[in-house]
């Protein structure tokens, strides 16, 4: 596997981390890949419960890489589909992800950090969408999920002027969880990994994807699938070693983690 992503396991969870120092992590096909191919191989390994994504101290990913498209004509671009297969496959991992994120996050790289299921950001963080002084738009959820998290006005300001974001105008705005400093963001974001891959397996994948629900649907259905998901939780043996874990005032060993 290419040293475009580096994969580190730390127990039960599985540190990724993104290697391209010389173009600030910029996503060229081949860390794309890499990175697919990663979680493809986690998702299947049954000892691993979460996954960090990280980039360096400068940069967690400058977007994708301006000089490997920058000649692409639209017809390379739409038969390849080279990002929207990669980020699809992302999309659809269902391994939980987390984000750490110090320096730049910016188009290609601020869609990755927002696909992962949340942020957590040093105080060196800057998110973006400066596509628009390249001549084009966000391409793999900049618009959408850009918007979802922040809201119309923010998204707009962000993607009409391609400014940045710093990391405290960014949690203010709901883009990231928790913003700690520097020298404590890998120790932060592996310590919340740790949390949600001691936890029952198939319960964290049901809870990931009831979240995921509500930006897809109406509220009362929502409100429904959330129902239809958490009954069939009491035929688990988690849910019956969780509840009486409490009861007996010990931590509990879930099974299925
Ligand atoms: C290719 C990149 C890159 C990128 C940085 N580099 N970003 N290479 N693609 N996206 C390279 C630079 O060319 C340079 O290499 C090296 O990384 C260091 O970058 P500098 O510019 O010298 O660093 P600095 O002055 O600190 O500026 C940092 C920066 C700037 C503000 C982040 O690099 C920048 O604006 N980068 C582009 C950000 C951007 O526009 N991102 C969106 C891309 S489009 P050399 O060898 O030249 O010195 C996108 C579309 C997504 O993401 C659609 C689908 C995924």
């Amino acid at each position: 596997m290419s040293d475009t992503v580096l994969l580190e396991r730390k127990g039960r969870v599985a540190l990724l981390t993104l290697n391209r120092p010389q173009a600030l992590n910029a996503l060229n096909s081949e860390l794309l890949t890499t990175l697919c191919a990663h979680l493809d191989t986690l998702s299947e390994d049954e000892s691993v419960g979460c996954v960090v994504i990280t980039g360096s101290e400068k940069a967690f990913a400058a977007g994708a890489d301006i000089k490997e498209m920058s000649d692409k004509t639209y017809i390379e671009m739409k038969n390849a589909d080279h990002f929207g297969r990669r980020f699809n496959a992302l999309k659809d991992t269902k391994l939980p992800m987390i984000a750490a994120v110090s320096g730049f996050a910016l188009g290609g790289g601020c869609e990755l950090a927002m696909i992962c299921d949340f942020i957590i950001a040093s105080e060196t963080a800057k998110f973006g969408q400066p596509e628009i002084k390249l001549g084009v738009i966000p391409g793999m959820g900049g618009t959408q999920r850009l918007t979802r998290a922040v809201g119309k006005a923010k998204a707009m300001d962000l993607v009409l002027t391609g400014r940045m974001m710093d990391a405290q105008e960014a949690e203010r705005s709901g883009l990231v969880a928790r913003v700690v400093p520097s020298d404590k963001l890998l120790e932060t974001a592996l310590s919340a990994a740790e949390a949600i891959a001691s936890y029952s397996r198939p319960t964290v994948v049901t809870a990931k994807e009831a979240v995921n629900r509500a930006f897809e649907t109406t509220l009362s259905e929502g409100l429904h699938y959330e129902q239809r998901v958490f009954y069939p939780l009491f035929a688990t043996e988690d849910q019956k070693e969780g509840m009486a874990a409490f009861t007996e005032k010990r931590p509990p060993d879930f099974k299925h983690r």
